[in-house]
């Protein structure tokens, strides 16, 4: 029986021609600034987002601690919503490491209400500094934000002197769900990161894009955290092909997961709610079966589809462009076995 995995869209492989162009790629030492291929990628990235600069990182998690870290001073506020993945998900880097203290509000699938924000703001000490949004919204099932949401949350951030930063991981299928280009979701935001080995399938790495003096600042503080490298353009070379060829397609993994979305809602085994399938990402739950997340990720991986739990009784499943239609109609094949 083939396994079919939906843990994530990190599972994608490099395709042929990003392997291609990474054994073909121009390197220089990046910390002497004379990598052509990883200068090329920022430029590509600052280009297409609109922002005056671009930074190479490793990952996504050093892209948005590097961000934190230089619009804001250790021992500021910063406003997350509490199902942010910078606050649920990369280890408590921005208290243990960036020195901020997290201001948590709610959200509704990730869009944050500008006048709680802008409460907190008006009565936070230490002063918040810095804001952050993400978009899509991995916890809420790949929810999008739209330009006019984030523009809101901007003003408000703007006008008590903060810095709104855009954990844009998945800003490209923001972008594409929304028919409009990403940079019209850039314009609202100081910063942004987005991951290029996610639905894009590089292997390595994110970039960070905003002004010129942010991004000379966040450099820095790249190099603090360990994340300078040297002939990085072999892997920046796949991160161009990811940026140039790759996100038209996501449109189809979008496609893909309301295929399985509604199909698991049409067997009635388990509930989808289907208003928050807008991307790649489908967040299924159990509890009208009586069974919990990790009951469900124990049930479906004796069916060979694996899948990443979210407790209490939800389970996340990631469609990538490894997933055919026919995987998927297979998928829900193997669920109706549980009826
Ligand atoms: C919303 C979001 N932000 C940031 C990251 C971190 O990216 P990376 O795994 O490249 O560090 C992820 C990874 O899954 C993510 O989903």
């Amino acid at each position: 029986m083939k396994t079919i995995d939906y843990r994530s869209d990190t599972l994608t492989e490099p395709t042929e021609a990003m392997r291609d162009a990474m054994r073909d790629a121009a390197v220089g030492d990046d910390q002497y600034g004379e990598d052509p291929t990883a200068n090329q990628l920022e430029e590509l990235a600052a280009q297409k987002l609109s922002k005056e600069a671009g930074l190479f990182t490793p990952s996504g998690m050093m892209a948005n601690l590097a961000a934190l870290m230089t619009h804001a001073q250790r021992g500021d506020s910063v406003i997350l919503d509490d199902q942010q993945h910078i606050f649920t998900s990369e280890a408590g880097s921005v208290s243990s490491i960036a020195g901020l203290l997290p201001r948590l509000v709610q959200s509704e699938n990730g869009v944050m209400d500008p006048g709680d924000v802008e409460f907190v703001m008006k009565n936070a000490y230490p002063p918040v500094t810095v804001v952050c949004s993400e978009n899509t919204h991995n916890m809420s099932g790949g929810t999008v934000i739209t330009p006019g949401e984030l523009g809101a949350l901007a003003e408000v951030v703007h006008s008590c002197g903060a810095k709104l930063h855009l954990d844009g991981a998945r800003i490209f299928n923001a972008a594409v769900a929304l028919d409009i280009d990403a940079s019209e979701i850039a314009a609202e935001v100081d910063s942004v990161m987005f991951c290029l080995s996610k639905g894009l399938s590089a292997p390595v790495g994110s970039v960070l894009v905003g002004d010129a003096d942010f991004i000379s600042q966040a450099r820095k503080v790249r190099k603090m955290l360990g994340g300078a490298m040297r002939q990085a353009g072999v892997l920046a070379a796949a991160g161009i092909v990811a940026l140039d060829d790759m996100v038209d397609r996501l449109e189809e993994d979008h496609r893909n997961a309301r295929r399985l979305a509604e199909g698991i809602v049409g067997l009635g085994v388990f509930e989808v709610d289907l208003d928050t399938v807008q991307t790649d990402m489908v967040n299924v739950d159990g509890a009208s079966r009586g069974w919990s997340a990790e009951r469900m990720v124990k049930e479906l991986k004796a069916l060979g589809i694996l899948v990443n739990g979210r407790p209490p009784s939800r389970v996340r499943m990631v469609v990538n462009r490894h997933h055919s239609e026919t995987d998927i109609d297979e998928t829900l094949n193997r669920v109706a076995s549980l009826m």
